[in-house]
Parts: C-alpha cells; structure tokens; sequence
C-alpha cells in the first residue's frame, strides 16, 4: 500500500511569534507546489494562532506540541483541545520524549491526552521511543510495545500518526542507521497489525524522527515502513525544512 507522505517540523520551545510568522512568509513559496506528501508545523501555543491565519488554505498544517487530557477548568498554565481545535490545529504531538522526561508524560496520561484530542477533532501525532540505555539493554522493542499499548489502550487508529524518535537520536546529530530505523518500524507496524488487524497497519502512518537533515531524509523515506519524518532541529530554518519536504520521490 502506498502511504502519503507525511513532513512535520517540532520548532519546541524555540521562536517568537514574529520569528515564527517570518519563517511562513518565506517557506510557504518554497513550498507552493508540493502536492504529494502532507506538511505540518508544530510551533509553540503562543504562535498558534497568528500561525493560523497565514496558513489558511495553504498547503501546510498546524500542530500543537502538547496539549492536557480536560477539556476546561481550574488547571492553570494548561491548554485544552477544545481550544486548540478552536484556534484553527489540525494535529497536536502526544507523547514527545521530552515531554515523557521531563513533563512526567507516562503512557497512561499519554493515553488521556489523545483520546481527549480525537473526541475534540483533533489529530494525533504520538511519539513513541526508546532511550539510550534502554536500546543497550536490549530493551527497545519492549518500550516500543509498552508505548503502543499503553498510549492507544481504547483508541481508534484512524487519526493517529505515529512517530518513532529513539531519544538517544534526538538533537545529537546522531540519525539512526536505515537498517536500525526500518527494524523498529516494521516492529511498531507488526505491533500495530496485533492490535488493529492488518488493513489499520498498512495504512498507518509511521514517521522516523531524530536528527532528520536535508542530506539523510532521502535514505530514511526509501525505506519500506518510514512514511515520513518529525524534524526538530533541521526545521528552524525555511530552507532547510522545506529541502527536507522535497525529498527524493522513488523514481523521481
Ligand atoms: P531533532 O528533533 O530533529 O532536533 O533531533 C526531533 C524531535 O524531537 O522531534
């Protein structure tokens, strides 16, 4: 089954709200004629709703990078997907492994947050991962499974990208190797066939995310169960981003 591809940039906590303003004047024209893969940008909430309005029927989508489980009420600091899908998100990131480490995201809060988010329109992209010491102990596929499990307990399938980052991978600089990448996909594929059947498996979406540049973006979406890429660092700038969603189609 052939999967659309799927390019997200996660900007974290980095620019402002003219910062991120600048970025979508410049990129949007770089980008103007991509029709073949879905382009979605994570910027942080303040950005959100400035961001909206440039991006209005553009090709390019709005994420959030978090969102909370309720939908309002005394949770101060908190933003709810009611809100979220109000201002104009398509999609909101659950689940990122920064948010695991340091935000006490554990499966089961990471599993409220996405059924909150799909009950109110919104669409998933959930982050799943392993850490360095976990891949050294021959951990990585259970963590992936706990993760799956545990994030989509009672979930539907249907609007959910799934990200696979290993931390170690993350702004290091150090990407994962094809065959390390391809192995863990095709693993959460089969994870995801045992869960939803295979019709589910084939069409989810599975991205690749961690050190993602223009120059490794190519050898990462050849492989057979990678179908896109969350980019942090390589995403700040339009250039490189939008050299990111131009990655070399098979045959192109
Ligand atoms: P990176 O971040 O591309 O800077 O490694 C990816 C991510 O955390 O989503």
């Amino acid at each position: 089954m052939s999967r659309r591809p799927f390019i997200a940039a996660n900007w974290k906590m980095n620019k402002t709200v003219s910062e991120a303003v600048s970025f979508v004047e410049a990129f949007l024209p770089l980008v103007i004629s991509v029709s073949d893969a879905d382009i979605v940008i994570a910027p942080t909430f303040i950005s959100l709703s400035s961001m909206a309005s440039k991006l209005k029927g553009t090709n390019v989508l709005l994420s959030a990078q978090n969102c909370f489980y309720e939908e309002k009420g005394a949770f101060t600091g908190e933003v709810s997907p009611v809100q979220l899908k109000d201002l104009g998100c398509d999609y909101v990131i659950i689940g990122h492994s920064e948010r695991r480490q340091f935000f006490s995201d554990t499966d089961d809060v990471v599993n409220k947050k996405i059924k909150s988010a799909l009950k109110n329109g919104l669409k998933v992209i959930m982050c799943i991962g392993e850490t360095l010491a976990e891949r050294n102990g021959n951990q990585t596929f259970d963590v992936l499974k706990r993760q799956i499990v545990g994030g989509l307990k009672d979930v539907e399938l249907k609007d959910i990208v799934v990200a696979y980052e290993p931390v170690w991978a993350i702004g290091t600089g150090v990407t994962a190797t094809p065959e390390q990448a391809q192995e863990a996909h095709r693993f959460i594929r089969s994870e995801i066939k045992s869960l939803y059947g295979e019709g589910a498996s084939e069409a989810v979406r599975i991205l690749y995310g961690g050190s993602v540049t223009p120059e490794t973006v190519d050898s990462l979406m050849l492989l057979a169960d990678v179908d896109g890429a969350l980019v942090g660092g390589a995403s700040m700038k339009p250039e490189s981003f939008s050299k990111i969603v131009g990655f070399k189609r098979f045959g192109g």
